[in-house]
């Protein structure tokens, strides 16, 4: 059996961010043959052209986790019916130096919570529109906008709702098959 290593991004930096309760809901129900670790976006500066010749650490590191990655995927807050700056810089940063984006051909899906009913729909569709630019393969059913519960997982990103449960479990199969067909086609490096 195949293991395929999935970076991921939690498009928030709260130390309390319901998305990376999320994150962790999520590797719990996956597959067992996805392996996930997580790229941090903290630490990059903002992205500049000036750094193309000479990436910092931070940077290269990013750079580095994708190229070893099969697949990438985004659970990431809506800020302002957008997603937050701190995401975007990490994406333009794995898009440059221009000809070396790390996105391209490379499967993807987008997954985010909110405390609001529309659930990160926004953000998503914001998001779609720049992963499609940078040429990521994204799965496109199902979508998931998740209304966020606290009362429905606990700190460690167990779910205590059955029905929330099965969805999360399907997403992630889905996904893991998503990308099993990506890369039968458009196999990485
Ligand atoms: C700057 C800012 C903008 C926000 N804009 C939205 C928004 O457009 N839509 C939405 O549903 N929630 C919005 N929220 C509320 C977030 O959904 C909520 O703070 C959520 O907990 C953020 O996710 P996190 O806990 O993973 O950081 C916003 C929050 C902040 C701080």
């Amino acid at each position: 059996m195949s293991t395929y290593q999935v970076a991921y991004f939690v498009g928030s930096l709260s130390s309390t961010s319901i998305n990376r309760t999320l994150s962790k809901a999520l590797i719990r129900l996956a597959p067992d043959d996805l392996e996930f670790t997580e790229i941090p976006i903290g630490d990059l500066p903002l992205y500049s052209p000036d750094f193309d010749e000479d990436y910092p650490p931070e940077a290269r590191a990013l750079k580095d986790a994708l190229a070893g990655a099969d697949a990438v995927l985004f659970i990431t807050p809506e800020y302002n019916r957008s997603i937050p700056g701190a995401l975007k810089n990490a994406i333009d940063w794995a898009s440059r130096p221009w000809g070396q984006n790390s996105f391209d051909h490379m499967p993807a899906a987008v997954i985010g919570a909110s405390i609001g009913q529309i659930g990160t729909a926004v953000a998503q569709q914001s998001l779609r529109g720049v992963l499609t630019f940078c040429n990521a393969r994204q799965m496109t059913a199902p979508e998931a906008y998740i209304w966020f519960k606290p009362e429905v997982y606990t700190e460690d990103g167990e779910v205590t709702d059955e029905d929330t449960k099965s969805f999360l479990r399907g997403f992630m199969e889905e996904f893991r098959a998503h990308v099993e067909r990506v890369l039968t086609v458009l196999p990485r490096d």
